[in-house]
């Protein structure tokens, strides 16, 4: 089944009408092709090829001969390169096609991204307007990955009362079966053996936890190994957040929605790897059962965690799934989490921070990152902070005292529980638009999995 909801672009041949892109440099020259009532009419409306500005250009009966869309400083570094995103938005309903002055797959898959909308509640009012795939782009490719984003979007969007730990490995199996993967749901006494913190953190939910463990492609190929935080919902726990913290986090299972997405996307592509998708799924509730400030806890690599903070759960959770995808030293290690607000602080909420020992994996990911318009930005594992996390009754404490570091702490809490893979990276996401922006419509989003995709499409893709 794929997304009833995805975006999806009309068959080629369809009639459409035509869209211009220019750019301040193009400008004077695609000005000087048109007719001269179309030259008036785009004076008269004072348009120029400023980022984001449309013109619908009509012909003599009165219809849309064509439309005009900025991109201003076309080749400037500082353009948006999803920028076609914002078309879905602007234009009439109606079928269009590209007719140049843009990256034709990049501005296609602009499109489909910008097209999404979250109707699970609420049905859409109104057509959307629709795009021909333009001629010579692999529009399998970027429906497959346009339909993956939509897919973690939804999860990401869906609130916690329709979305918990069942539902999110519910998600992981309906994942499974269309790709034909193995998928195991670890739960109950099991976990509690297996995969303690799991186990305790999720304790406190009626929704019981468990770790969702999906393996896919030949077992002879390169290991890829895929961590995803979910957690339905973050209360905070014990030492619970106050209501503006609170107010968000259905979004802290966008970890397991990007690593989902990231499958979806190497399984639906075939690429040449043996996948594996760990996430462990709780959620992070009060009760009577919750695990508290001060408790000790057995890991399942066997370091004993002091509980300095219950909100700091994610990366307990994360230990445990990394021990088990450390002890087969996969190729590479790639773990997605929306792990700490200090990522925020320094980031803001559109460049998720990453951090890698491993200096040519770091290159490959940020390259990656350019070239897939999803931009991130390296955050050092430095060795000395991870004093920081010191505990004086057990092998560490979950946070740090103080008030500094916090998402480089948490990275080095996290390789404490991979000490063998090498090839290990970690990301720290925020999960979410705060506003509108073309390409990435406000709400839930699906960040970094564009990039691993496309990482692990030039290392293994046929
Ligand atoms: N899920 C949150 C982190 C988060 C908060 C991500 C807001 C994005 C936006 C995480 O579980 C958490 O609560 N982290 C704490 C850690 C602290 C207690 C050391 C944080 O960042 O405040
Ligand atoms: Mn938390
Ligand atoms: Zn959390």
């Amino acid at each position: 089944m794929t997304n009833p909801a995805s975006p999806e672009f009309l068959p080629a041949g369809s009639r459409a009408i035509p869209i211009r892109c220019v750019g301040t440099a193009g400008w004077p020259e695609t000005e000087a092709a048109l007719s001269s009532a179309q030259r008036t009419y785009l004076r008269a409306t004072d348009f120029s090829p400023k980022p984001g500005r449309l013109a619908l250009l009509p012909a003599e009966d009165g219809s849309i001969a064509r439309v005009l869309f900025g991109l201003g400083e076309a080749e400037g570094a500082g353009r948006d390169r999803l920028a076609a995103g914002r078309l879905p938005g602007l234009l009439p309903p109606g079928s269009y096609r590209l007719e140049g002055g843009i990256d034709p797959a990049e501005a296609a898959l602009a499109w489909l991204l910008g097209s999404y909308r979250f109707g699970r509640y609420r049905e859409a009012t109104g057509e959307r307007p629709r795009l021909v795939a333009p001629d010579g782009v692999d529009a399998a490719e970027i429906g497959r990955i346009a339909g993956a984003v939509a897919m973690g979007r939804d999860l990401v969007n869906t609130p916690a009362n329709d979305l918990g730990p069942a539902e999110i490995a519910a998600a992981a199996c309906d994942l499974a079966r269309r790709h034909g993967a193995l998928i195991a749901i670890i739960a109950d006494e099991a976990l509690a053996r297996d995969f303690p913190l799991v186990h305790a953190v999720g304790a406190a939910s009626v929704r019981a936890p468990r770790l969702i463990d999906l393996t896919w492609g030949s077992p002879d190929a390169p290991r890829v190994t895929l961590v995803g935080k979910g957690v339905a919902f973050d209360t905070g726990g014990l030492d619970i957040k106050p209501s503006a913290g609170m107010l968000l986090m259905k979004k802290d299972m966008g970890g397991a929605a990007a690593a989902l997405a990231v499958a979806d996307m190497v399984m639906g592509a075939g690429l040449n790897l043996r996948l594996r998708l760990l996430s462990p799924a709780v959620e992070n509730a009060v009760s009577g059962a919750a695990f508290r400030p001060g408790d000790v806890l057995a890991s399942r690599a066997g370091l004993k965690v002091e509980i300095g903070n219950t909100d700091a759960e994610g990366r307990l959770i994360l230990a445990d799934a990394l021990a088990l995808a450390d002890a087969e030293e996969p190729d590479l290690l790639i773990d997605f989490a929306t792990l700490t607000g200090a990522a925020r602080v320094a980031l803001g909420p559109d460049l998720p921070a990453f951090f890698t020992e491993d200096e040519a994996l770091a290159g490959a990911v940020a390259a990656a990152g350019l070239e897939a318009a999803d931009p991130v930005w390296r955050l050092p594992l430095h060795a000395p902070y991870a004093s920081l996390l010191d505990s004086k009754v057990a092998d560490l404490n979950n946070v740090s005292g103080g008030p500094f570091a916090g998402a480089i702490t948490a990275a080095l809490f996290l390789r404490r529980f991979a000490p063998k893979t090498r090839a290990h990276v970690h990301f720290d996401l925020y999960g979410w638009n705060p506003s509108t922006k073309p390409g990435r419509p406000e709400g839930g989003e699906v960040q970094t999995a564009r990039l691993v995709y496309r990482l692990l499409k030039d290392r293994y893709g046929g």
